[in-house]
């Protein structure tokens, strides 16, 4: 399902070395002995995963068939990013399908947050709020709005279109929803906002989107299945996780995730979070950056190509996009495209993507990682997740780090409440 290309990676360095280091994290992680080991909850949930709330998801979007149009997703972080990911990865950025998803709670940005109230003016709605202290500022902000917004156009049936998502017991939301009447769903104590994706914080938005749970839920679980094996030689999660474990102690400081399609740009941002908020602490870990090619060859291509040399690259690239096109030939060619009439974009794509490796690796002298999933399923897609996933944890272990806390998040958030006038 996912391959691993080392071949441009430059690592110089024979990864079996690495072969006890990653023995003794694999334990920490599956035997839940590491650090952190209070939210390794995810390592064995695609076996363990809470089936009842899963069907009480499923039942949930089967009720509301047909009486909404549009979803509200008003979350931020963890409790946010894997949705969108996955939505735009598996659906793309213009669904045929009727239901639009809209994410909200993830800024102050008053502009955006007005324009959502008018451009849901005459749409229906069902909002879904997400968060696992039941406290975040932007989060919390919205949804009042929304909410508002919600109990003025509904009345007293908005309580059948509102589902929090927050801790099993604890918090405001929590104890807001139980006032309420709002069916609420659980983020598990054990497992941390960006490690979430496949609790009810990502599936109950992703089901009212109509993205099949159960395919990704199966990916997962393959991807789980496959992976766990601490053997170097079989597992490529955790070759990733020691080439870039070997890349940083070269120097290689930032890591450029590079994809290929437009819709895979969330799938940057939720793997920037990842890596960033899990391993970027005590001074140490890797920058994670993203780039789309070749759209962005046409802005950081040159920086890339020929400015300061701390980066390296890792090539998210997906075999079967769906869609493609075939490009016409044109009797005039007056444009002088003819050259490619008759070929697939996705031949012209991988074109570029081979010239572009070659440019970078050859010529620029820069590691170069591939990734290769095979399509842009959910099932994919939970596949991938998985992968990451596991792959995050072996690195930050081999780094020594705990990947599952946050403590530099709070210093802004302390700052802001102190203006802002917060108890
Ligand atoms: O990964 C994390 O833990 C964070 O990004 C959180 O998900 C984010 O801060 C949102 O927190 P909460 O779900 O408590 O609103």
């Amino acid at each position: 399902m996912i391959s691993l290309d080392l071949r441009n990676a430059k690592l110089d360095e024979d990864l079996s070395l690495w072969q006890e280091r990653v023995s003794k994290a694999h334990r920490d992680l599956h035997e839940k002995t590491g650090a952190g080991n209070d939210f390794l909850g995810w390592v064995d949930w695609p076996l363990n995963y809470d089936k009842e709330e899963f069907a009480r998801i499923l039942a949930l979007k089967k009720r509301m068939e047909g009486k909404y149009d549009t979803v509200l997703v008003c979350g931020i972080g963890g409790s946010y990013l894997g949705a969108r990911a996955a939505y735009e990865m598996i659906k793309g950025l213009y669904p045929e399908e009727g239901i639009e998803v809209i994410f909200v709670g993830n800024t102050f940005s008053y502009t955006y947050i007005s324009q959502v109230l008018k451009h849901i003016e005459n749409r229906e709605v069902v909002l879904n709020v997400i968060s696992k202290s039941g406290t975040t500022t932007e989060t919390s902000v919205s949804f009042r709005i929304f909410k508002q917004w919600m109990e003025a156009k509904y009345g007293e049936k908005a309580k059948e279109r509102i589902y929090a998502t927050t801790d099993k017991a604890r918090g405001t939301l929590k104890t807001l929803a139980d006032e309420e009447g709002y069916e609420t769903f659980v983020i598990p104590d054990d497992i941390g906002g960006r490690y979430s994706v496949f609790t009810a914080v990502g599936l109950l938005p992703l089901a009212l989107a109509n993205v099949d749970i159960e395919a990704l839920m199966k990916g997962s679980l393959d991807a789980y299945n496959e992976l766990n094996t601490d053997d170097l030689s079989r597992n490529p999660a955790y070759q990733y996780a020691v080439a870039r474990r070997i890349l940083d102690n070269k120097g290689y400081k930032a890591e450029y995730f590079v994809t290929y399609h437009l819709q895979l740009t969330m799938i940057a941002e939720w793997w920037k979070q990842l890596f960033g908020e899990s391993e970027g602490k005590e001074g140490k870990g890797i920058l994670p950056t993203s780039a789309c090619f070749t759209t962005d060859l046409h802005s950081l291509g040159q920086f890339i190509q020929e400015g300061s040399k701390y980066e390296f690259e890792t090539i998210f690239y997906i075999d079967e996009m769906a869609d493609d096109i075939l490009f016409p030939g044109d009797e005039k060619d007056l444009d002088h495209m003819n050259y490619l009439a008759g070929k697939k974009l996705s031949w012209v794509s991988e074109m570029a993507f081979e010239g572009t490796l070659s440019a970078h690796s050859d010529d620029g002298n820069n590691p170069n990682m591939v990734i290769h999933l095979k399509d842009n399923s959910a099932y994919s897609f939970g596949y991938m997740i998985y992968f990451f996933f596991i792959a995050c944890g072996m690195t930050c272990y081999l780094l020594d780090i705990n990947p599952f806390n946050q403590p530099g998040v709070e210093v802004y958030k302390k700052k802001m409440f102190k203006l802002l006038g917060k108890e």
